[in-house]
């Protein structure tokens, strides 16, 4: 078990921004990493339909076998985590706990702020979590969908290190309108006087220095790639399934194009994330099966009775 790998996805490239803090805090730690590019984005797509993609990806990577899974998108953190812990027998640890509760150690004034896409903040997932640490903060949450766009096109559009890009870039092409449209939609939240602002999304912390400059050096902006890091950490410990050591084995799936995610991907990593392989999508929806379905509309039908009580005569 301790030798096996720790299994991470997200809708693309974004849920390398986790890695990126999982190697730092987990160096001996082997890594089976799926960004499902041809799907992406998720954020503006039925809860339903990502909690299936929450399923097929789960049950790929159960039979690789990996030991941990961790959802590194929001999104699907949002629609399919309690889900996916249904449903696979390893733990499955997301997104947005972890940063609720950096949030919530951060924010001095109790007033915290979101950002993310429309399916994480429809979903309310983060006022729930947040409440559940401390019913006394408030949240504002904003949908930002445009920036997944931003970041997923802007990594195409140049071949310089990626933090040279974006400061390259909102200097000399894209500042007014990535400005423009950062204001639109964090005025808001500024004017509702949060002095902490989380990263909702996990293609957001590509575009923390940017998102910086716009709600001023007084908001805390809070990633939840480093909690989660820890949050896996503690799992793995209480079990006793830290990686024994030797060296670690790191490798990058996508059912995009691979050649593009191994160009892209090293960039945000950091480090070359060597051979990527393709995932072909009809392979994994086939994962999808009756058993998982049956699973699925179980879940639904619960969530169901849950918001919608019968009343008792
Ligand atoms: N990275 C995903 C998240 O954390 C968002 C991108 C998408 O919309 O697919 O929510």
């Amino acid at each position: 078990m301790r030798s096996l790998p720790i299994g991470v996805f997200d809708s693309g490239l974004g849920g390398l921004t986790v890695v990126r803090e999982f190697v730092r805090a987990l160096p001996g730690e082997s890594i089976v990493y799926l960004g499902d590019t041809a799907r992406c984005p998720y954020g503006p797509r039925a809860r339903s339909e990502v909690r299936e993609f929450v399923l097929q990806i789960g049950a790929w990577l159960s039979a690789r076998p990996v030991k941990l899974i961790v959802v590194a998108c929001n999104t699907a953190t949002a629609a399919g985590l309690a889900l996916a812990q249904q449903a696979f027998d390893v733990p499955v640890i997301g997104v947005v706990e972890p940063g609720a509760r950096a949030a919530v150690m951060a924010t001095v004034n109790r007033r915290v702020g979101v950002i993310g896409t429309v399916g994480t903040v429809d979903s309310g997932a983060y006022s729930r979590a947040v409440r559940a640490l401390d019913a006394g903060v408030t949240v504002f949450s904003a949908a930002a969908p445009r920036f997944v766009d931003f970041v997923e096109a802007g990594l195409r559009m140049d071949e310089s290190p990626l933090e040279d890009w974006i400061s390259q870039t909102a200097d000399v092409f894209i500042r007014p309108s990535f400005y423009e449209m950062a204001r639109d939609y964090l005025d808001p939240l500024k004017r509702a006087g949060i002095d902490t602002l989380v990263l909702g999304c996990t293609h957001f912390p590509l575009l923390s220095a940017a998102i910086q400059q716009v709600v001023g050096p007084n908001v805390r902006l809070i990633s939840s790639a480093e909690e989660t890091a820890r949050e896996v950490v503690e799992a793995l410990t209480a079990r006793g399934h830290l990686a024994a050591g030797g060296s670690p084995d790191r490798r990058f799936f996508t059912t995009g194009d691979a050649i593009e995610f191994e160009r892209l991907g090293s960039r945000v990593l950091g480090f070359e994330t060597g051979r990527v392989e393709e995932v072909v999508l009809d392979d994994l929806t086939a994962l999808l099966d009756n058993a998982l379905r049956d699973q699925l509309t179980r879940f639904e039908g619960e969530e169901l009775s849950e918001t919608n009580p019968s009343k008792e005569d």
